[in-house]
């Protein structure tokens, strides 16, 4: 455990942008988090708990503790017809991808690529290529802020929904997320749902699958290391079908996806694109020329700026085709999580 006053963010968080913490704590050893809980320097101060900084965007200065979870450690079990694998919360997402991969426990290859570490993964419940993290999540091992009591959630109390979970409402401010347990099942089903897979037809294998899903990935979304972005910055939107019908008569071209009764899910990147937004800029953040729904730091962009801008995209479609985007993206103000909706009416 190293206590950092008045902590630099910039290396924190993938769009790169500046702000600074009152503290900043790396926590190392589960034995660690009594002393972070009991700590007067901060136990009265906001809290927030950063994996790799990857789905978050400082709106300024963090008047609080910030947690950066660098817990580590791989388990696996045999349990007969599946591997049970339990992760550490810091180990890094895409690492434990391949070493399962490695070890031949296939199953995670389409969620390959996705930056950050494996404590974030059940709090948005991370998807991708057809596959989301609930499909092979067992369990949830938390530490409890009340009264640092260890408790285990079963993956159906974990209430996973499409980029949502128990983290980012009741649970958000009370547990600390340790450990994740996955069930890989030694049956490997292929999930070729998504466009680019479905080629693979019968010639479908974990490596080809792993891949293309890599080479996909590179070749929409942006490196954080080249270019400061966190992923898709809005979900995509679930309307009522009755809406998504009518645009569908506008627009045949519209993507559309199932998203259960009387519901649909359209695609936010692409009414962004139609928007004709691709590269708009305000200041040095802008919309992604790949993809759209990525919004990227050109370098030296300030917060203002990328909310600035995500506010113009929100207007824009909501003016064009009356859906209103909610971003994916946390914002952090300076006491905790706020919402486009409340920095930028
Ligand atoms: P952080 O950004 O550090 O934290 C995210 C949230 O989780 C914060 O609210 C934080 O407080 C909370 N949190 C983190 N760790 C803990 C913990 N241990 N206990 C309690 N709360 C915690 N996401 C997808 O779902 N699918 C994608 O395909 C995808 N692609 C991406 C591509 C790029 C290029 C980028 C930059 C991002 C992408 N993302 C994607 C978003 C992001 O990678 C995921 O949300 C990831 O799980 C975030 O991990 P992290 O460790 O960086 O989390
Ligand atoms: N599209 C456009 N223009 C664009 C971007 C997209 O027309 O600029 C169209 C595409 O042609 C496609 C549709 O929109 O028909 C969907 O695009 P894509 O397949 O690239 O996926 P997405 O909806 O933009 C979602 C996830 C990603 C995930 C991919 C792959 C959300 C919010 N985003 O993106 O997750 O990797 O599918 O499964 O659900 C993230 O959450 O950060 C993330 C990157």
């Amino acid at each position: 455990m190293t206590p950092l006053p008045h902590a630099e963010l910039l290396d924190y968080n993938t769009f790169s942008l500046p702000a600074a913490a009152q503290w900043l704590v790396t926590l190392e050893s589960l034995t660690e988090f009594a002393a972070v809980r009991s700590d007067p320097r901060w136990n009265t101060l906001p809290r927030l708990v950063l994996g790799g900084g990857s789905n978050v965007l400082f709106t300024c200065d963090f008047a609080g503790l910030v947690l950066v979870n660098r817990l580590k450690g791989i388990r696996v079990e045999d349990e007969g017809d599946h591997w049970l694998l339990h992760a550490a919360a810091g180990e890094n997402w895409h690492e434990l991808v391949c070493y399962c991969l490695q070890q031949g426990m296939p199953g995670l290859e389409n969620l390959a690529l996705i930056p950050g570490c494996v404590g974030a993964a059940p709090v948005q419940n991370i998807g991708a290529y057809g596959v989301e993290l609930a499909r092979f999540c067992a369990y949830v091992d938390t530490l409890r802020w009340g009264d640092g009591a260890a408790e285990r959630i079963s993956a159906d109390d974990c209430r996973f929904g499409y980029r949502d979970s128990i983290f980012k409402h009741e649970y958000q401010e009370s547990h600390l997320i340790v450990a994740v347990g996955l069930r890989l099942p030694k049956q490997w089903q292929p999930v070729l749902s998504y466009g680019p897979l479905a080629a693979l037809g019968d010639r479908a294998t974990p490596q080809a699958v792993f891949d293309i899903v890599c080479d996909t990935r590179k070749a929409k979304l942006p490196d954080p290391a080249v270019l400061g972005n966190a992923g898709s910055f809005f979900k995509n939107p679930v309307v009522a079908k009755a809406l998504a019908d009518r645009l569908k008569a506008d627009y045949p071209s519209m993507p559309l996806y199932p998203a259960g009764e009387g519901q649909a899910k359209l695609a936010a990147g692409w009414l962004i694109d139609q928007c004709g937004l691709k590269g708009y800029a305000i200041g040095q953040a802008a919309v992604h020329q790949e993809q759209a729904l990525v919004l990227v730091n050109r370098g030296g962009a300030r917060a203002a700026d990328l909310l600035a801008l995500a506010a113009h995209v929100r207007d824009t479609v909501a003016a064009r085709f009356g859906v209103t985007l909610e971003h994916e993206v946390r914002f952090m103000g300076a006491q905790g999580e706020v919402f486009l909706h409340e920095v930028m009416a």
